[in-house]
């Protein structure tokens, strides 16, 4: 069984999408609803629609991607409508994500939600790394702690926090610290791994136009990053806090190695920017596949059960 839950809210198997990506629009957010996926992530949404950076702002490679989308979506009453919907016609594995472009837009936004009737997970991105001026908030841990403590002044109902990519055990060890402070429902990493160049030396000319080429890097470029990330937070924060992981996943063994090292559920992106939803079906069965040849019954049974040398 591929089961899988946080919180008290159960999910038929562990695969979402990565927020982001095809879950823009209701008709994106309907075809993972109703596919093989467990759940569905919506994109980050502002207080108010934007239409995004200038394109080309997006390229698939060949091991990976680099994007620098800046944002566009439908702006918050947008999704926060569709997950009402959902709610109301019986789904309770979708997740709203929201991505302020201040601490003032996350707070109005979560008071929204903490108003609103809905019940499910809240995703709040700390770590857009495309909006032009505005640096990834994941990586101020002083604003981090001082936002954590004015949201859970009000805020009860569950939250996770999508984290960017950290790169020294210091940074786990501090922004652990910080989380273990509030009863946050879960840590997602990794958010893109931000502000990589892409070039094409045929051309000698970057690949995406927003800030001159700058953009975040998804897929196999970021595989053993993000399993640090999920190793160094399992490891530090405190065990009710549960943990998603994101970041270079393409098959049933990258979801494997995402569990050993701790999470719960795992998030798609670059994959299933190119691939659509077929990809939850194929990584289900292939993960199914190796768990048989393992001989385990659930995720549980490996679930951060990493062996060091
Ligand atoms: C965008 C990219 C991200 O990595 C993110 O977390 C939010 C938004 C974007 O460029 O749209």
């Amino acid at each position: 069984s591929m089961q899988a839950e946080i919180a008290g809210i159960s999910f038929d198997n562990l695969l979402l999408n990565a927020a982001g990506i095809r879950c823009s629009t209701v008709q994106d957010l309907n075809s993972i609803l109703t596919s093989e996926a467990g759940g569905v992530v919506t994109k980050s949404a502002t207080v108010e629609e934007r239409a995004g950076n200038e394109s080309p702002r997006m390229r698939a490679l060949p091991l990976g991607s680099i994007n620098s989308m800046g944002l566009p979506n439908h702006g918050f009453d947008y999704y926060m409508a569709y997950v009402l919907k959902a709610q109301s016609a019986g789904y309770n594995n979708v997740i709203l994500s929201v991505a302020g472009l201040s601490p003032a837009d996350d707070l109005l936004m979560l008071r929204e939600i903490q108003q609103s009737g809905f019940d499910g997970l809240v995703e709040l991105n700390l770590s857009c790394p495309n909006v032009k001026g505005k640096p990834q908030v994941g990586y101020d841990f002083a604003a981090v702690e001082q936002l954590l403590g004015e949201i859970f002044k009000f805020f009860d109902k569950r939250l996770g926090l999508k984290l960017p990519p950290y790169f020294d055990l210091t940074q786990f060890d501090e922004m652990a610290a910080i989380i273990n402070q509030y009863p946050v429902t879960y840590v997602n990493s990794i958010n893109s791994i931000g502000n990589g160049l892409v070039i094409d030396p045929v051309t000698e000319t970057a690949v995406i136009k927003p800030k001159g080429g700058f953009g975040g890097l998804g897929g196999e470029y970021a595989k053993p990053t993000a399993l640090a990330n999920v190793r160094g937070f399992r490891q530090r924060l405190k065990p009710e806090i549960q943990m998603i992981g994101t970041g270079g996943i393409k098959s049933g063994m990258d979801v494997f190695e995402h569990v050993l090292c701790g999470a719960d559920l795992v998030q798609i992106g670059t994959a299933f920017g190119s691939e659509g939803t077929p990809i939850f079906d194929r990584i289900s069965q292939e993960l199914q596949d190796i768990m048989i040849e393992k001989g385990y019954r659930r995720l549980a049974d490996f679930r951060g059960k990493l062996k060091t040398l």
